[in-house]
């Protein structure tokens, strides 16, 4: 069965004496054996000092960017093997802030999919509509169509890994959540979505997230639901005790 994975969305929040103060409170409240998998993902200021502050924990360390080369002259960014030096296992791809702030299209978003897989990091792809394309009915469309692109060319081995953050534009940052149903509702359609192409065994296998305003009171009702395997969480992710609440949602 698929393991649940809750992940913390720092976003451009916290310092570097933040990061450790962070992994102080959190780590003594870990239990031995957590259900779920945790990650964070940080600014890359931040990474060394979480690698490090986490280490020995069961907690993986994220990044929420990279660009899709392993060196050259691209003056401004960080590369895969740079940040797997600094102890990063995972990376927030296609994040709707990074599609819409900074214009990151499909096509980028697929390349770097391809980049994480074939850097040995694991991928979190972001899909979700704005809030005009919900209320045109086009959110299976949309998201289903975000996904199946970034997902080209990857083998049914590589998907199998695959975790996927549905995150409705409209809910992120907002207060405003999908109803559980909602997000049950959107993430079994893009399940099927992969399904079809790749086959149920497959699609099976891929963890998907809500993500949007996700907080200690509503994360339970979403972990509820049969499809819905884990959360992708910014605000609520930012104080120890209530990420720890949403780590041991149950
Ligand atoms: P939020 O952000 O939990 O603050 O809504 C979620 C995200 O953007 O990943």
């Amino acid at each position: 069965m698929r393991k649940p994975i809750i992940i913390a969305n720092w976003k451009m929040y916290k310092n570097r004496a933040a990061a450790v103060a962070f992994c102080q409170a959190l780590v003594p409240l870990l239990h031995t054996t957590e259900k779920a998998d945790i990650v964070i993902c940080a600014p890359f200021t931040q990474l060394d000092v979480l690698a490090d502050a986490l280490a020995g924990s069961a907690v993986g360390v994220g990044a929420q960017n990279f660009y899709p080369a392993a060196e050259g002259a691209f003056t401004g960014e960080v590369s895969l093997p740079m940040l797997q030096e600094l102890g990063v296992r995972y990376v927030i791809v296609g994040h709707s802030e990074r599609r819409e702030l900074f214009h990151e299209d499909d096509m980028l978003v697929r390349q770097k999919v391809q980049a994480a897989y074939a850097a040995g990091i694991q991928p979190i792809l972001c899909v979700g509509e704005r809030l005009e394309q919900r209320e045109q009915d086009m959110t299976v469309e949309v998201c289903s169509g975000q996904l199946l692109s970034a997902i080209n060319g990857l083998t049914g081995t590589q998907l199998r890994t695959l975790i996927v953050a549905y995150e409705p534009i409209w809910a992120i940052g907002t207060g405003k959540t999908a109803t559980a149903a909602d997000a049950e509702q959107v993430i079994s359609a893009l399940r099927q979505a992969v399904a079809a192409q790749y086959g149920q065994a497959v699609a099976d296998c891929v963890r998907f997230q809500y993500g949007g305003s996700v907080k200690p009171e509503n994360i339970s009702q979403l972990m509820a639901q049969p499809n819905v395997d884990g959360a992708l969480v910014g605000g609520a992710s930012l104080k120890a005790e209530s990420f720890i609440q949403l780590v041991h949602y149950a």
